[in-house]
């Protein structure tokens, strides 16, 4: 099955960051993903959708930091390829946040690669947002591509910075928060 030279470069580029960026618990679950980059890829089957948050993904890559600057370029190659969702619990209710952030699935089901194994994606939140409380069965990296904030129950709200990560071990209760400017991470997650 063919993978294109854009999502090969995407997944070089985060097998790079994770293993600079994660230890112990994390490293652990950033190699159970890696691992499932090289199985036999799935088929092509998202259509590219936007929404008007993706706007911020320009300004957010042009201000990633140094550390990520070969993810960045890596994620901004394949970016406009991606299915853009709101989340599918949100609605109008929610406010500023139901048209300030976006979720994209590059690998995993339904995805810009179709899996069922792993699931790996992004995030975009405009400013001054603080995305909802969620949990999930599997544990989960995340790969801040800007400056933001984590937090989950187990942990204080944490900036992980330009060379960190943040791990959610399986079925916590966790969330970010984007602060003057736009956030954009990746997330990584065994299945
Ligand atoms: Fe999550």
């Amino acid at each position: 099955m063919h993978r294109s030279p854009e999502i090969s470069a995407f997944l070089n580029a985060s097998t790079a960051a994770l293993r600079l960026a994660c230890h112990g618990a994390a490293r652990a679950a950033a190699e159970r993903v890696i691992t499932r980059f090289a199985a036999r890829p799935g088929p092509a089957c998202a259509r590219a959708a936007r929404l008007p948050v993706c706007a911020w993904i320009a300004p957010a890559l042009a201000a990633a930091p140094a550390e990520r600057a070969a993810l960045g370029h890596a994620f901004a190659a394949l970016e406009q390829q991606l299915p853009w969702t709101r989340r599918r619990q949100s609605t109008p209710g929610d406010g500023a946040f139901y048209d300030g952030h976006a979720n994209a699935v590059i690998l995993g089901p339904g995805g810009l690669e179709d899996r069922a194994d792993l699931w790996v994606g992004a995030t975009v939140m405009a400013p001054g947002l603080r995305y909802a409380d969620h949990d999930h069965p599997p544990e989960e990296v995340y790969l801040a591509l800007t400056p933001g904030q984590w937090w989950n129950a187990a942990m204080d709200w944490t900036d992980p910075g330009p060379r960190g990560a943040v791990y959610n071990p399986p079925g916590i209760a966790h969330a970010m928060r984007s602060g003057a400017g736009p956030l954009l991470a990746l997330w990584y997650l065994p299945l």
